[in-house]
């Protein structure tokens, strides 16, 4: 049976995660609350033969900072941009570490 990674089920939560801040900024909402712990991109375990490379080690703390940003209330830039700036980012980390699911991400973006 496939048993996902630690770091897949966590992917998994962050794609729901954003899913969930895009219905509620395309309804004209602030979202205001960031329930995961973004850290656990730091140490959670990987599937077998996936490692943090330095390529990821070159995304995830830019990542983690936009993924923050969103829910900033004293942002100074518009809230579709910093959504969509933490998307791009999940994007740019996924072109070299993990391309499978870059369709799914896409579809987060907010045109
Ligand atoms: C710093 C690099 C990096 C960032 C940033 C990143 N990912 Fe990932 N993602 C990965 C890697 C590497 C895997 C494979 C993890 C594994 O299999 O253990 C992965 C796996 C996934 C998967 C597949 C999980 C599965 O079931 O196998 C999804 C979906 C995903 N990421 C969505 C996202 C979304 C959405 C974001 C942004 C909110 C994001 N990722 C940000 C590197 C990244």
């Amino acid at each position: 049976m496939y048993q996902p990674s630690e770091m897949a089920g966590f992917m998994n939560a962050m794609y729901a995660y954003n899913q969930q801040l895009k219905s509620q900024i395309v309804a004209g909402g602030t979202p205001t609350s960031l329930p995961l712990d973004l850290l656990k991109l730091h140490s959670a375990e990987m599937t077998a033969g996936k490692s943090r490379t330095e390529n990821w080690q070159s995304f995830v703390n830019v990542f983690i900072a936009s993924q923050k940003a969103i829910v900033d209330t004293l942002g100074k830039t518009e809230l579709k941009e910093r959504y969509n700036t933490a998307i791009n980012n999940c994007l740019n980390c996924h072109k070299t570490e993990c391309t499978g699911p870059i369709p799914k991400i896409k579809k987060l973006l907010i045109q």
